[in-house]
Protein backbone atom coordinates (compact mmCIF):
# COMPACT_ATOMS: atom_id res chain seq x y z
CA UNK A 1 0.00 0.00 0.00
CA UNK A 2 1.11 3.87 -0.48
CA UNK A 3 -0.17 6.73 1.11
CA UNK A 4 0.39 10.16 -0.18
CA UNK A 5 0.09 12.89 2.54
CA UNK A 6 -0.58 16.15 1.90
CA UNK A 7 -1.45 19.64 3.63
CA UNK A 8 -3.52 22.24 1.84
CA UNK A 9 -5.21 26.00 3.08
CA UNK A 10 -3.96 27.99 6.04
CA UNK A 11 -0.94 26.19 7.40
CA UNK A 12 -1.53 25.72 11.90
CA UNK A 13 0.20 23.95 14.84
CA UNK A 14 -0.01 20.58 15.02
CA UNK A 15 0.19 19.47 10.78
CA UNK A 16 3.69 17.83 11.52
CA UNK A 17 2.97 15.56 14.72
CA UNK A 18 -0.26 14.57 12.27
CA UNK A 19 2.20 13.59 9.58
CA UNK A 20 4.62 12.21 11.78
CA UNK A 21 2.65 9.89 13.57
CA UNK A 22 0.69 8.86 10.51
CA UNK A 23 3.98 8.05 8.84
CA UNK A 24 4.91 6.07 12.31
CA UNK A 25 1.88 3.96 11.87
CA UNK A 26 1.97 3.17 8.25
CA UNK A 27 5.67 2.29 8.32
CA UNK A 28 4.46 -0.33 11.16
CA UNK A 29 2.39 -1.82 8.64
CA UNK A 30 4.89 -1.80 5.68
CA UNK A 31 3.40 1.00 4.08
CA UNK A 32 5.29 3.66 2.00
CA UNK A 33 4.58 6.82 2.65
CA UNK A 34 4.60 10.34 0.38
CA UNK A 35 4.66 13.35 0.83
CA UNK A 36 2.82 15.34 -1.62
CA UNK A 37 4.06 19.45 -1.82
CA UNK A 38 2.09 22.84 -1.71
CA UNK A 39 -1.13 20.37 -1.37
CA UNK A 40 -3.34 20.14 -4.28
CA UNK A 41 -0.83 21.70 -6.69
CA UNK A 42 1.63 18.73 -5.90
CA UNK A 43 -1.38 16.40 -7.33
CA UNK A 44 -2.01 19.03 -10.31
CA UNK A 45 2.06 19.19 -11.18
CA UNK A 46 3.34 16.22 -9.13
CA UNK A 47 5.95 17.19 -6.86
CA UNK A 48 6.29 14.95 -3.57
CA UNK A 49 8.81 13.44 -1.30
CA UNK A 50 9.51 10.27 -0.11
CA UNK A 51 8.73 9.78 3.58
CA UNK A 52 10.35 7.59 6.24
CA UNK A 53 10.30 7.56 9.97
CA UNK A 54 13.73 9.00 10.25
CA UNK A 55 12.61 12.10 8.17
CA UNK A 56 9.72 13.08 10.41
CA UNK A 57 10.94 11.57 13.88
CA UNK A 58 12.01 15.38 15.21
CA UNK A 59 8.88 17.24 14.16
CA UNK A 60 6.29 16.80 16.58
CA UNK A 61 6.81 20.54 18.31
CA UNK A 62 7.07 22.03 14.85
CA UNK A 63 4.59 24.50 13.64
CA UNK A 64 3.66 25.02 9.84
CA UNK A 65 4.10 22.21 7.63
CA UNK A 66 6.79 20.50 6.14
CA UNK A 67 4.81 19.43 3.57
CA UNK A 68 4.17 23.21 2.54
CA UNK A 69 1.11 24.49 1.83
CA UNK A 70 -1.32 26.65 -1.34
CA UNK A 71 -4.83 27.63 -1.44
CA UNK A 72 -4.60 25.65 -4.76
CA UNK A 73 -8.11 24.61 -6.24
CA UNK A 74 -7.70 22.03 -8.69
CA UNK A 75 -11.49 22.80 -9.59
CA UNK A 76 -10.13 26.65 -10.75
CA UNK A 77 -8.11 24.87 -13.39
CA UNK A 78 -9.01 23.46 -16.77
CA UNK A 79 -8.70 19.62 -16.51
CA UNK A 80 -7.35 20.03 -12.85
CA UNK A 81 -9.09 17.57 -11.31
CA UNK A 82 -8.50 14.95 -14.13
CA UNK A 83 -5.13 15.72 -14.25
CA UNK A 84 -4.88 14.82 -10.20
CA UNK A 85 -6.66 11.61 -10.89
CA UNK A 86 -4.09 10.87 -13.17
CA UNK A 87 -1.02 11.70 -11.16
CA UNK A 88 -2.61 9.77 -8.10
CA UNK A 89 -2.69 6.91 -9.98
CA UNK A 90 0.68 7.41 -12.20
CA UNK A 91 2.57 7.58 -8.33
CA UNK A 92 0.77 4.67 -7.88
CA UNK A 93 -1.49 5.95 -4.77
CA UNK A 94 -3.58 3.74 -3.11
CA UNK A 95 -5.24 6.32 -0.69
CA UNK A 96 -4.58 10.14 0.52
CA UNK A 97 -4.61 11.39 3.96
CA UNK A 98 -6.13 15.21 3.22
CA UNK A 99 -5.30 17.38 6.30
CA UNK A 100 -7.52 20.53 5.58
CA UNK A 101 -9.82 23.13 6.08
CA UNK A 102 -13.26 22.59 4.19
CA UNK A 103 -11.93 23.71 1.19
CA UNK A 104 -9.45 21.32 1.12
CA UNK A 105 -11.54 18.67 2.05
CA UNK A 106 -14.54 19.55 -0.12
CA UNK A 107 -11.70 19.08 -3.37
CA UNK A 108 -11.02 15.85 -1.95
CA UNK A 109 -15.11 14.85 -1.27
CA UNK A 110 -15.85 16.06 -4.79
CA UNK A 111 -12.84 13.79 -6.19
CA UNK A 112 -14.05 10.88 -4.37
CA UNK A 113 -16.95 10.61 -6.96
CA UNK A 114 -14.03 9.93 -9.30
CA UNK A 115 -12.69 7.55 -7.79
CA UNK A 116 -10.34 9.54 -4.99
CA UNK A 117 -9.58 7.17 -2.10
CA UNK A 118 -8.79 9.43 0.94
CA UNK A 119 -9.28 9.68 4.76
CA UNK A 120 -9.08 13.57 6.16
CA UNK A 121 -8.23 14.86 9.40
CA UNK A 122 -9.52 18.74 10.69
CA UNK A 123 -6.70 21.04 10.69
CA UNK A 124 -7.85 24.51 10.90
CA UNK A 125 -7.13 27.24 13.76
CA UNK A 126 -10.90 28.43 12.74
CA UNK A 127 -12.87 25.79 14.40
CA UNK A 128 -15.14 26.06 11.89
CA UNK A 129 -15.64 22.39 10.74
CA UNK A 130 -18.83 20.20 12.19
CA UNK A 131 -19.09 16.79 13.62
CA UNK A 132 -15.30 17.22 15.90
CA UNK A 133 -15.23 18.84 19.32
CA UNK A 134 -12.54 20.46 17.48
CA UNK A 135 -10.23 21.12 14.77
CA UNK A 136 -6.52 20.84 15.52
CA UNK A 137 -4.64 23.76 15.61
CA UNK A 138 -7.58 25.87 17.19
CA UNK A 139 -5.80 25.21 20.83
CA UNK A 140 -2.36 26.56 19.72
CA UNK A 141 -4.06 29.80 18.46
CA UNK A 142 -6.08 30.81 21.55
CA UNK A 143 -3.16 29.95 23.64
CA UNK A 144 -0.57 32.29 21.62
CA UNK A 145 -3.46 34.79 21.00
CA UNK A 146 -4.30 34.63 24.99
CA UNK A 147 -0.78 35.13 25.47
CA UNK A 148 -0.60 38.69 23.02
CA UNK A 149 -3.44 40.11 24.68
CA UNK A 150 -2.65 39.87 27.98
CA UNK A 151 0.85 41.82 27.13
CA UNK A 152 -1.63 44.01 25.02
CA UNK A 153 -3.89 44.38 28.29
CA UNK A 154 -0.76 45.77 30.51
CA UNK A 155 0.29 48.52 27.79
CA UNK A 156 -3.58 49.15 27.73
CA UNK A 157 -4.04 49.60 31.53
CA UNK A 158 -1.13 51.82 31.86
CA UNK A 159 -1.93 54.07 29.44
CA UNK A 160 -5.61 54.14 30.07
CA UNK A 161 -6.44 53.05 26.47
CA UNK A 162 -8.96 51.35 24.61
CA UNK A 163 -6.72 48.83 22.81
CA UNK A 164 -8.97 46.78 20.29
CA UNK A 165 -7.34 43.60 19.28
CA UNK A 166 -8.24 41.63 15.86
CA UNK A 167 -7.56 38.12 15.32
CA UNK A 168 -7.97 35.80 12.43
CA UNK A 169 -11.36 34.38 11.99
CA UNK A 170 -13.96 35.10 8.64
CA UNK A 171 -16.77 33.48 8.86
CA UNK A 172 -16.82 31.70 12.63
CA UNK A 173 -15.22 33.85 15.64
CA UNK A 174 -13.87 30.73 17.78
CA UNK A 175 -10.23 32.41 18.37
CA UNK A 176 -12.10 35.80 19.34
CA UNK A 177 -14.60 34.12 21.28
CA UNK A 178 -12.60 32.13 23.22
CA UNK A 179 -9.63 34.50 23.71
CA UNK A 180 -11.77 37.04 24.40
CA UNK A 181 -13.06 35.61 27.36
CA UNK A 182 -9.53 34.11 28.63
CA UNK A 183 -8.08 37.60 28.17
CA UNK A 184 -11.21 39.07 30.29
CA UNK A 185 -12.43 41.36 27.11
CA UNK A 186 -15.18 44.02 27.49
CA UNK A 187 -16.31 43.54 23.92
CA UNK A 188 -15.95 40.54 22.01
CA UNK A 189 -16.82 40.91 18.38
CA UNK A 190 -17.52 37.71 16.24
CA UNK A 191 -18.89 37.08 12.36
CA UNK A 192 -21.74 35.63 13.41
CA UNK A 193 -23.83 39.04 14.49
CA UNK A 194 -23.43 42.32 13.14
CA UNK A 195 -21.17 45.06 14.80
CA UNK A 196 -23.75 47.37 16.53
CA UNK A 197 -21.40 50.63 17.30
CA UNK A 198 -24.13 52.56 19.81
CA UNK A 199 -23.47 48.80 21.81
CA UNK A 200 -19.79 48.83 21.68
CA UNK A 201 -19.18 52.96 22.61
CA UNK A 202 -22.34 52.41 25.30
CA UNK A 203 -20.21 49.71 27.04
CA UNK A 204 -16.93 51.79 26.59
CA UNK A 205 -18.93 55.01 27.78
CA UNK A 206 -20.05 53.27 30.94
CA UNK A 207 -16.76 52.09 31.64
CA UNK A 208 -15.93 55.41 31.41
CA UNK A 209 -18.44 56.89 33.85
CA UNK A 210 -16.87 54.58 36.34
CA UNK A 211 -13.46 55.85 35.98
CA UNK A 212 -12.31 52.86 33.64
CA UNK A 213 -10.76 54.60 30.41
CA UNK A 214 -9.02 51.15 29.67
CA UNK A 215 -11.59 48.78 28.44
CA UNK A 216 -10.25 45.49 25.84
CA UNK A 217 -12.10 44.95 22.86
CA UNK A 218 -11.32 41.30 20.54
CA UNK A 219 -12.72 41.34 17.59
CA UNK A 220 -12.50 38.78 14.38
CA UNK A 221 -11.27 39.87 11.34
CA UNK A 222 -14.64 38.76 9.89
CA UNK A 223 -16.76 40.99 12.00
CA UNK A 224 -18.48 43.44 10.18
CA UNK A 225 -19.94 47.07 11.49
CA UNK A 226 -23.68 47.61 10.50
CA UNK A 227 -24.08 50.22 8.13
CA UNK A 228 -20.38 50.70 7.74
CA UNK A 229 -18.72 53.26 4.68
CA UNK A 230 -15.85 51.96 4.88
CA UNK A 231 -15.34 47.72 4.01
CA UNK A 232 -13.16 45.55 5.56
CA UNK A 233 -13.59 43.17 3.08
CA UNK A 234 -11.08 43.04 0.33
CA UNK A 235 -11.59 43.01 -3.78
CA UNK A 236 -9.10 40.17 -4.24
CA UNK A 237 -10.55 36.68 -3.96
CA UNK A 238 -8.54 33.29 -3.51
CA UNK A 239 -8.82 30.11 -5.36
CA UNK A 240 -11.87 28.94 -3.49
CA UNK A 241 -13.26 32.36 -3.80
CA UNK A 242 -12.53 33.80 0.16
CA UNK A 243 -11.53 37.63 -0.18
CA UNK A 244 -8.71 38.91 2.30
CA UNK A 245 -10.26 40.77 5.29
CA UNK A 246 -8.40 43.74 6.93
CA UNK A 247 -9.24 46.46 8.60
CA UNK A 248 -11.74 45.88 11.33
CA UNK A 249 -9.43 46.51 13.83
CA UNK A 250 -8.19 50.05 12.60
CA UNK A 251 -11.99 51.01 11.76
CA UNK A 252 -13.43 50.35 15.29
CA UNK A 253 -10.23 52.24 16.91
CA UNK A 254 -11.07 55.46 15.11
CA UNK A 255 -14.73 54.84 15.26
CA UNK A 256 -14.28 54.46 18.83
CA UNK A 257 -12.10 57.90 19.30
CA UNK A 258 -14.30 59.99 17.19
CA UNK A 259 -17.72 58.84 19.14
CA UNK A 260 -16.43 58.65 23.13
CA UNK A 261 -13.48 60.61 22.95
CA UNK A 262 -11.28 57.55 24.29
CA UNK A 263 -7.88 57.37 22.93
CA UNK A 264 -7.65 54.09 21.52
CA UNK A 265 -5.20 51.67 20.03
CA UNK A 266 -5.64 48.49 17.40
CA UNK A 267 -3.46 45.25 17.06
CA UNK A 268 -3.30 43.13 14.70
CA UNK A 269 -2.39 39.79 15.91
CA UNK A 270 -2.70 38.26 12.36
CA UNK A 271 -0.47 35.05 11.66
CA UNK A 272 1.53 35.66 14.62
CA UNK A 273 -1.38 33.51 15.87
CA UNK A 274 -1.52 30.85 13.21
CA UNK A 275 2.73 30.40 13.35
CA UNK A 276 4.88 28.43 15.85
CA UNK A 277 5.22 25.79 18.23
CA UNK A 278 1.80 23.91 18.54
CA UNK A 279 0.01 24.12 22.06
CA UNK A 280 0.61 20.30 23.83
CA UNK A 281 -3.19 19.59 23.25
CA UNK A 282 -2.80 19.88 19.68
CA UNK A 283 0.67 17.61 19.81
CA UNK A 284 -1.36 15.13 21.33
CA UNK A 285 -4.45 15.74 19.63
CA UNK A 286 -2.91 15.58 15.84
CA UNK A 287 -0.65 12.50 16.79
CA UNK A 288 -3.85 10.64 18.03
CA UNK A 289 -5.68 11.75 14.43
CA UNK A 290 -2.36 10.48 12.14
CA UNK A 291 -2.31 7.08 13.52
CA UNK A 292 -6.07 6.99 13.70
CA UNK A 293 -6.28 7.85 9.95
CA UNK A 294 -3.89 5.89 8.71
CA UNK A 295 -6.15 3.25 10.05
CA UNK A 296 -9.06 3.92 8.70
CA UNK A 297 -7.25 3.72 5.57
CA UNK A 298 -5.84 0.12 6.24
CA UNK A 299 -9.69 -0.75 6.85
CA UNK A 300 -10.39 0.63 3.30
CA UNK A 301 -12.22 3.62 4.66
CA UNK A 302 -12.80 6.42 2.35
CA UNK A 303 -14.44 10.07 1.95
CA UNK A 304 -14.49 10.47 6.21
CA UNK A 305 -12.43 12.21 8.53
CA UNK A 306 -11.22 11.77 12.00
CA UNK A 307 -12.63 13.35 14.59
CA UNK A 308 -12.81 13.70 18.14
CA UNK A 309 -16.08 12.98 20.29
CA UNK A 310 -15.31 13.00 23.64
CA UNK A 311 -12.30 11.01 24.74
CA UNK A 312 -12.68 8.87 21.57
CA UNK A 313 -11.00 9.71 18.04
CA UNK A 314 -13.97 8.39 15.71
CA UNK A 315 -14.68 8.55 11.96
CA UNK A 316 -17.45 10.80 10.24
CA UNK A 317 -18.36 11.30 6.47
CA UNK A 318 -16.94 14.14 5.56
CA UNK A 319 -20.19 15.93 3.65
CA UNK A 320 -21.09 16.17 7.20
CA UNK A 321 -17.41 17.62 9.08
CA UNK A 322 -17.65 20.25 5.62
CA UNK A 323 -21.33 21.75 7.38
CA UNK A 324 -19.87 25.53 8.25
CA UNK A 325 -19.84 25.36 12.31
CA UNK A 326 -20.56 28.59 13.74
CA UNK A 327 -19.99 29.71 17.65
CA UNK A 328 -23.48 29.39 19.14
CA UNK A 329 -25.04 32.89 20.30
CA UNK A 330 -25.09 31.91 24.03
CA UNK A 331 -21.72 31.48 23.90
CA UNK A 332 -21.55 34.70 21.90
CA UNK A 333 -23.24 36.27 24.24
CA UNK A 334 -21.64 35.38 27.72
CA UNK A 335 -18.53 36.59 25.68
CA UNK A 336 -20.49 39.72 25.56
CA UNK A 337 -21.42 39.65 29.02
CA UNK A 338 -18.79 40.86 31.05
CA UNK A 339 -18.40 45.00 29.35
CA UNK A 340 -19.55 45.84 32.61
O1 LIG B 1 -6.57 29.32 7.96
C1 LIG B 1 -7.75 30.07 7.87
C2 LIG B 1 -7.40 31.48 8.06
O2 LIG B 1 -6.69 31.47 9.22
C3 LIG B 1 -8.53 32.52 8.16
O3 LIG B 1 -9.00 32.76 9.45
C4 LIG B 1 -7.87 33.74 7.58
O4 LIG B 1 -8.81 34.63 7.05
C5 LIG B 1 -7.02 33.16 6.52
O5 LIG B 1 -6.60 31.91 6.99
C6 LIG B 1 -5.83 34.01 6.14
O6 LIG B 1 -4.95 33.26 5.40
P1 LIG B 1 -3.77 33.76 4.51
O7 LIG B 1 -3.56 35.22 4.78
O8 LIG B 1 -2.61 32.95 4.96
O9 LIG B 1 -4.15 33.46 3.13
Amino acid sequence: MKIGILSGGGDCGGINALIRAAVHQGEKYGYEMTGIRRGWAGLVEPDTVSLTYEDVEDIVSEGGTILLTSRTNPYKKEGGPELVMKNVKKLGLDALLVIGGEDTQGVAHRLASAGLKFVAAPKTMDNDLSETDVTFGFDSAVNVAVEAIDRVRTTGESHERVMVVEVMGRDAGWVAVHAGIACGAHVVLAPEEPVDLDEVCSVLERRKRAGKKFSLIVAAEGARLANASQSTVGQKLDQFGHPVLRGIGALLASEVTERTGLEAREVVLGHLVRGGPPSAFDRVYATRLGAAAVDLIREGKSDVMVALHGDEVIQVPVEKALKPRKVSLSLLKLAQSFGR
